[in-house]
């Protein structure tokens, strides 16, 4: 299968032995498929974008500091894997010409305007991905910030359309912290990328891809 992975940057936050867990994981999933990661900015991206903005930088900018964050996060995963190349690729058609020689690629955000969801959902789409795995902070799409509202209610399953209505409504400034991005879940409707929204913890990405019934589906 040739799977492309969203790793939140909030996942993998908590030292070498945490980025380690995943790599491990990571490493036996590439063993038998093409894989790809993107990996996100995480706390850090939001301390650094929050000192650019108090400098004056405009949220274009603040998105480039983001990048350069993701940029950092991909190298320490790449580091800790085996299997993977250690270049990390700045665009898809890098990414493409990389996946010929290594069978786990990994990367971070690429231009202004969105988070590395979206970059994931839009790698997904250039490779033809059989499948969009999005490891994130909370377990699954709710119907509000589950953060904010205890009451909120987990989705098994939504449809594309669902997930563009529930997200349009979300903040769009660059380090704001929502489930999936408004492009993200575009893209995922305009090309019919099957996905699964989960947990971002190393056994569940496993689970997942034994078709355990985690997270949310997106289901056509
Ligand atoms: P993230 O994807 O980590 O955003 O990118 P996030 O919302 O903090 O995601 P989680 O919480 O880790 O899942 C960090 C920032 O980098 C910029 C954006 O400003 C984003 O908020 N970015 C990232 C881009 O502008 N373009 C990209 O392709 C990727």
């Amino acid at each position: 299968m040739r799977l492309v992975l969203s790793l939140g940057g909030s996942v993998f936050e908590g030292g070498a032995e945490r980025i380690r867990s995943f790599a491990r994981v990571l490493d036996e999933i590439s063993s038998e498929n093409e894989l790809f990661v993107v990996v996100g900015g995480g706390k850090l991206a939001r301390e650094l974008i929050g000192k650019a903005r108090e400098l004056g930088a405009n949220e274009a900018m603040c998105d480039y500091i983001g990048i350069a964050v993701t940029r950092i996060n991909a190298m320490l995963l790449a580091i800790a894997m085996r299997n993977s190349a250690k270049r990390i690729p700045e665009n898809f058609i890098e990414a493409q010409e990389l996946s010929k020689n290594y069978s786990a690629v990994v990367m971070g955000g690429t231009f202004p305007g969105h988070t590395t969801d979206a970059t994931s959902a839009l790698l997904a789409e250039f490779v033809n991905a059989d499948l969009l795995l999005n490891a994130t902070s909370v377990d699954g799409v709710y119907s509000e910030d589950p953060k904010k509202n205890p009451n909120a209610r987990k989705f098994e399953r939504i449809t594309p359309s669902e997930l563009v209505k529930l997200i349009a409504n979300s903040s769009m400034e660059a380090g704001a912290n929502v489930v999936m991005d408004l492009l993200s879940a575009k893209i995922i409707e305009r090309s019919r990328i099957r996905t699964v929204i989960f947990r971002g913890e190393p056994e569940n990405i496993l689970k997942v891809l034994r078709g355990e019934r985690i997270g949310t589906v997106v289901e056509f």
